[in-house]
């Protein structure tokens, strides 16, 4: 495996947070999100209304990524997912694709001594067997160098598709069933979580989608039941530690009941 020694052994966080780039001052941090998720949209349209080509705006998406991870850091936001590749996309025309795919494997390349001594763990979800080997490489050993980092775990969705990592899922079960490994009774929510992807991460409590569309493109689909959702017409390649900090006052603001009646309403009842 590809392992550059250099990058073995080096410190991890310093737990610094750099001069300028505090958490506002209106934002508590007892209330930010755990987890954000990000689709990062509208690369293409940012480089259209520039008359540049689309892999431009893809270009200046990664430094947008680059930018919102150390955000994480800085302000103490634990757990960033974000969609860089869904399972529909290898429907863009193949130049495109393979455009991204090698951005990918450049970024990490490039990336990962800074992400690692940042204390970032890298990890991915999505059907990785499909994409080209060495990339498979570049990831594994992305997650393998940084497995032991505790500063922000920042996973990448990458040929993600939340229908087929279901039914990835349902075919353990049954199979667990099968061969009687596993009776019906504990086929349970916690059991077909661990299948997932995302097993043993907690579930967004915030889901930012960029470009002003307004849908989930298959994308965490069971993890996302009980997230706070928020959408910005702001292009991704534009989405900078302003427009999250908008995105975590949004957050902020919410009242999360999860089924319950609303604080002020069980206070009456009682009263
Ligand atoms: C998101 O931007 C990046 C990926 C899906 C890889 P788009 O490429 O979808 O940009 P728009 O939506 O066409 O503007
Ligand atoms: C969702 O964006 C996927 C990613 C951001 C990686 P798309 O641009 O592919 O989604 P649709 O096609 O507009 O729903
Ligand atoms: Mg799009």
């Amino acid at each position: 495996m590809f392992m550059p020694t250099s990058i073995a052994n080096l410190g991890k966080d310093s737990g610094k947070t750099r001069p300028g780039r505090e958490l506002p001052d209106d934002l508590d941090p007892q209330r930010l999100p755990q987890h954000v998720a990000v689709i990062m949209d509208g690369n293409g349209r940012w480089a259209n209304h520039r008359g540049m080509p689309r892999i431009a705006g893809h270009r200046q998406g990664a430094k947008a990524l680059k930018e919102l991870v150390r955000c994480c850091k800085d302000w103490g936001v634990p757990a960033l997912t974000a969609y860089a590749f869904s399972t529909e996309n290898w429907r863009r025309p193949t130049e495109e694709v393979d455009f991204l795919m090698a951005l990918f494997d450049k970024l990490l390349r490039r990336e990962l001594k800074e992400m690692h001594r940042e204390g970032v763990r890298i990890s991915f979800v999505g059907d990785l067997s499909a994409l080209a080997p060495s990339l498979q490489r570049t990831m594994e050993n992305a997650m393998a160098q940084t497995a032991d980092n505790t500063a922000v775990h920042f996973s990448v969705a990458v040929n993600y598709g939340s229908r087929s990592e279901m039914v990835n899922a349902c075919r353990q079960v049954a199979a667990q069933v099968q061969s009687g490994e596993l009776s019906l009774d504990e086929v349970t929510d916690e059991h077909i979580e661990q299948q997932l992807y995302t097993a043993g991460t907690v579930s967004p409590d915030l889901m930012i989608r960029t470009s002003g569309e307004q849908r989930l493109s298959n994308f965490l689909l069971w993890q996302l039941a009980y997230t706070e959702l928020y959408f910005t017409d702001v292009f991704w390649p534009d989405f900078d530690r302003a427009a999250f900090a908008d995105a975590l006052r949004a957050f902020k603001g919410r009242d999360r009941r999860f089924g319950k009646a609303e604080d002020k309403v069980a206070a009456s009842l009682t009263a």
